[in-house]
């Protein structure tokens, strides 16, 4: 009952569409009309500026954070099964009930899901994505090999259940990216400036 009740309050949670609605009553636009059309931290940097990419940054990785502490420290779900709690916060950040079902491509929320049940983990993934990014300077890239790290490292462990959701985090990954894979692969995806490049 526990489990079910977590579940619930992790896909509300994670429905929160916190792109759209930090541009809608901030900035008075929608972010899915700008930039690649995502709700997600990067196309609310790339529209938006800094100080609202942090903002959605910081609200897309509490949607999955947040209900998984509930979850392990509230409502006390069984360990082995707390996981799936995550993965409702992931399905709701990616098919939002308060924004028609058309949500985001889940990486923040996915990084909070993570950093509450494995955070030797997902501090590997964020190396990799660090590593990945200052290489490529490709977000969409960073976010992908990152993931895969997250399912490589998942299946050295005896975890089952993290197996299992490292998979399906993956699959929605991969899937919601699939137009900054094309773009890859065309030489045509974008890219962010560092402060250090002239270009
Ligand atoms: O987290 C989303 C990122 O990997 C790509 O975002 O806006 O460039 O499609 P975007």
């Amino acid at each position: 009952m526990n489990l079910i009740i977590s579940c619930m309050i992790a896909y509300i949670l994670g429905s929160i569409p916190s792109g759209v609605w930090v541009g809608k009553y901030f900035y008075k636009k929608d972010i899915r009309e700008y930039g690649s059309g995502n709700m997600g931290t990067t196309n609310t940097f790339r529209v938006l500026g800094k100080k609202a990419g942090i903002l959605v940054l910081c609200m897309d990785i509490l949607k999955g954070y947040i209900p998984m502490i509930v979850a392990q420290h509230v409502l006390h779900v069984t360990p082995s099964l707390v996981l799936y709690t995550g993965l409702f916060a992931i399905l709701g950040h990616v098919y939002p009930v308060f924004a028609n079902f058309r949500g985001g491509k889940a990486v923040a929320t996915i990084t909070g899901v993570m950093l509450a049940y494995q955070p030797a983990l997902t501090l590997c993934c964020m190396l990799a994505f660090l590593i990945t990014l200052l290489l490529s300077r490709m977000v969409s890239l960073s976010s992908i090999i990152s993931v895969l790290v997250g399912v490589a490292i998942s299946f050295t462990t005896n975890d089952l259940t993290l197996k299992i959701v490292a998979l399906i985090a993956a699959s929605f990954i991969i899937i919601r990216h699939r137009t900054n894979i094309k773009r890859i692969m065309d030489g045509t995806e974008n890219k962010v400036r560092f402060s250090w490049n002239k270009e």
